[in-house]
């Protein structure tokens, strides 16, 4: 069996991790930079994502991406393609998550569950 607390050597990869201005998603960006992968870090609040780089002196690559417009997506893809070769690991944090009363959740305000359901 793998043992999963050896360090891995991701040196010569390329990342692309989304929602790397989110808690999961900046700590995975600086476990695959300290593994040796070049990372580019994406997110729609690229200011925060800026923040986030220099309060953990990171090296990351910083992009602004909203992975819910495929034009942004594929132009953000093309770009590190272009400049990196390949992307060789893709971690998607990108996302929300909101807390809500059972009684308070619809059909319209984005929970995506029927409140028949
Ligand atoms: N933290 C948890 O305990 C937990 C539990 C279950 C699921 N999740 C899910 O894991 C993911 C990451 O969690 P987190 O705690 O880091 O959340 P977070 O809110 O700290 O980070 C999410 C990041 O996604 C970014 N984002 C939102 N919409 C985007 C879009 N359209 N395009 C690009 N970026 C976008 C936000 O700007 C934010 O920086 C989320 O999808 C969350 O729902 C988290």
């Amino acid at each position: 069996m793998a043992d999963l607390s050896a360090p891995c050597d991701l040196s010569g990869q390329t990342a692309l991790v989304t929602g790397a201005a989110g808690g999961v998603g900046a700590e995975i960006a600086l476990c695959l930079e300290r593994a040796g992968a070049r990372v580019f870090a994406t997110d729609l609040d690229s200011a925060r994502l800026a923040e986030v780089r220099a309060d953990r002196c990171a090296a990351w690559d910083i992009r602004a991406l909203d992975v819910s417009n495929i034009e942004d997506v594929g132009s953000v893809v093309g770009s590190v393609c272009e400049e990196a070769g390949q992307i060789d690991i893709l971690v998607n944090c990108a996302g929300i998550y909101r807390m809500q009363f059972l009684p308070e959740i619809t059909e319209r305000n984005g929970t995506g569950c029927s409140p028949s359901m």
